[in-house]
């Protein structure tokens, strides 16, 4: 083991060994139980949730119109790129965990924090933008059987309480709401489960993505044929198709199609879950990129037909609600009033699925950090009957539920995406400098059009970062510049790594040879 380097930057560069991950990732032993096809399943069952359910109709109403589904091509198009990149890192590097070990172990430790605070914004906040999209399918649904919950508490603080466009009123004064009590609820339920050790099985993964599917499937089919059979009386609303820029910055023209193109993002977040999967899947070399560039393809195919049923069904200026794939069902006619019930029933059965998703991968990240030593110990404390970080879980399911119950869903998920397109773009930069420093290495896969393809993924994640309205771009300055504050405080005198663990040093290989061989699965075999 070398001793660890004592220069500022020797030591903001610290990384760890591969051999020290996989000591670290021994304990659990993972079959290598997953094809390609459970690797799609993976992928979109963390996929679709509030981006198509939610976020579509706020993009078409206030900023693409029915031109959203160009914004679904150019934010899954600058998916694919982070997803190549995805399937090159954990095809190449044996670990288990999500972008912030892909970090540790090549760039090193300050990019591992930096990153584990993005990825704050892509899980923990993530699930409070599902949890408010799930508030509204909650209150719409209840109100369909007659059970009103005071509408006070069904948005966020302080803001203008809206009914079928217009303000709603009490005594001629705009009633504003205070809290978001469901989505509040949701968030505290699904972190007690998680305490007590539920999270989703494969199986019920499948489940619940057949649910998804078949929903938005049905969708298309019932609106496309309602559409066809009287195309005339539909065909107006796409025109125009590309609403004329109103010179406000991000509303209609291009300009507005970028805007939401950084909106619907979200609707691609989780994806790289599968890449979390590495060490099941049976040929990751081969089943990685088949698992993210598939589900990705399938829920862009998917994305796209449910925008243009949205958009032709309804005038774009209507969707901006909390259900808005619902309210298109309503346009159906009367006699489908039962299948829009059916869509809420979908959607909130999907996207519960999801919160518990990217809680539980929230609570993992905080989990890793806190045993290297970058976050206090507490968030690795096992519960030791429920063996789950419950102290973890439960701070992370507050802060949820907190940043659910009181802030809007389009700054909620304005940051999200942020976060994520700045974690995508390291991501994509953690390809070049591991091809860089360590050419000799074996990949199992290799992203095409080296490096072209990497570095239009950091220039495009980028650009779209500011497509986002201004307020969120100060806060997500102001975050990243506390999240490095809090390492130079804390994280940097705290980590497990810089007081003794192993430490890689310049001059040691820390990856396999490109003659290393390969088992069965395409892994590089390690050698003692
Ligand atoms: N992509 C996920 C969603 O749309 C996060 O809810």
């Amino acid at each position: 083991m070398a001793s660890a380097p004592r220069s500022f930057l020797g030591r903001i560069f610290l990384r760890k060994t591969v051999a020290q991950i996989q000591r670290e990732t021994e304990t659990s032993e993972l079959k290598r139980s997953l094809g390609p096809w459970n690797l799609v399943f993976l992928g979109i069952g963390c996929i679709i949730g509030a981006g198509i359910f939610v976020r579509t109709g706020n993009a078409a109403a206030l900023h693409a119109g029915p031109a959203v589904l160009l914004s679904f091509v150019i934010a899954g198009i600058v998916c694919a790129f982070a997803g190549l990149c995805y399937a090159e890192l954990s095809s190449t590097l044996p670990v288990s965990g999500s972008a912030y070990t892909y970090s540790y172990t090549t760039i090193g430790e300050f990019a591992a924090w930096v990153m584990g605070a993005l990825l704050l914004l892509e899980y923990g906040l993530a699930a409070s933008v599902v949890a408010v999209g799930w508030s509204g399918y909650v209150v719409s649904l209840l109100a369909d059987v007659g059970l009103v919950i005071p509408p006070e508490f069904t948005g966020p603080a302080g803001y203008p309480l809206v009914r079928d466009g217009a303000p709603v009123l009490a005594n001629g004064v705009p009633v504003t709401t205070i809290f978001n009590l469901p989505a509040f609820l949701v968030c505290m339920m699904l972190a007690l489960l998680l305490v007590i050790g539920v999270s989703e099985s494969a199986r019920v993964n499948n489940v619940i993505v057949a649910i998804k599917v078949t929903v938005l499937t049905a969708f298309i089919l019932v609106g496309g044929l309602i559409i066809l059979s009287n195309w005339s009386a539909f065909a107006p609303n796409w025109d125009p198709f590309i609403p004329p820029a109103t010179g406000r910055e991000g509303e209609f023209g291009w300009g507005g199609i970028l805007r939401a193109a950084s909106i619907v993002f979200f609707a691609y977040i989780g994806f790289e879950a599968v890449s979390t999967a590495a060490q099941e899947a049976k040929n990751p070399a081969k089943d990685m990129p088949f698992g993210i560039i598939g589900s990705l393809v399938a829920c862009t195919v998917i994305y796209i037909l449910v925008s243009i049923v949205l958009t032709l069904i309804v005038p774009y200026n209507q969707l901006n609600v909390p259900d808005p794939v619902a309210v298109a069902v309503d346009a159906f006619g009367p006699q489908w009033a039962w299948f829009a019930k059916a869509i809420k029933v979908g959607a909130i059965i999907g996207l519960t699925s999801v919160i518990l998703v990217l809680m539980y991968g929230q609570t993992r990240i905080f989990y890793t950090m806190a045993r290297d030593g970058l976050l206090p110990r507490v968030f690795s404390t096992v519960h030791p009957t429920f063996r789950t970080p419950w102290i973890n879980t439960l701070v992370v399911g507050l802060a949820v539920a907190t940043a659910a119950g009181f802030f809007d869903i389009n700054f909620l998920g304005d940051a999200t995406s942020v976060g994520t397109l700045a974690a995508f773009g390291i991501v994509c930069l953690t390809v070049i400098w591991l091809r860089q420093t360590h050419p000799e290495i074996a990949r199992g896969y290799k992203v095409p059009l080296y490096p072209i393809l990497p570095a239009l993924g950091i220039v495009s994640c980028f650009a779209l970062i500011f497509t986002v309205e201004t307020r969120v771009l100060v806060f997500f300055g102001w975050y990243v510049l506390g999240a490095i504050a809090l390492y130079f405080i804390y994280g940097m005198h705290n980590s497990v790594l810089a007081k003794g663990g192993d430490v890689m040093a310049d001059d040691e290989t820390p990856y396999f040879p490109e003659d290393a061989p390969l088992d069965e699965s395409g892994q590089p075999v390690i050698r003692p």
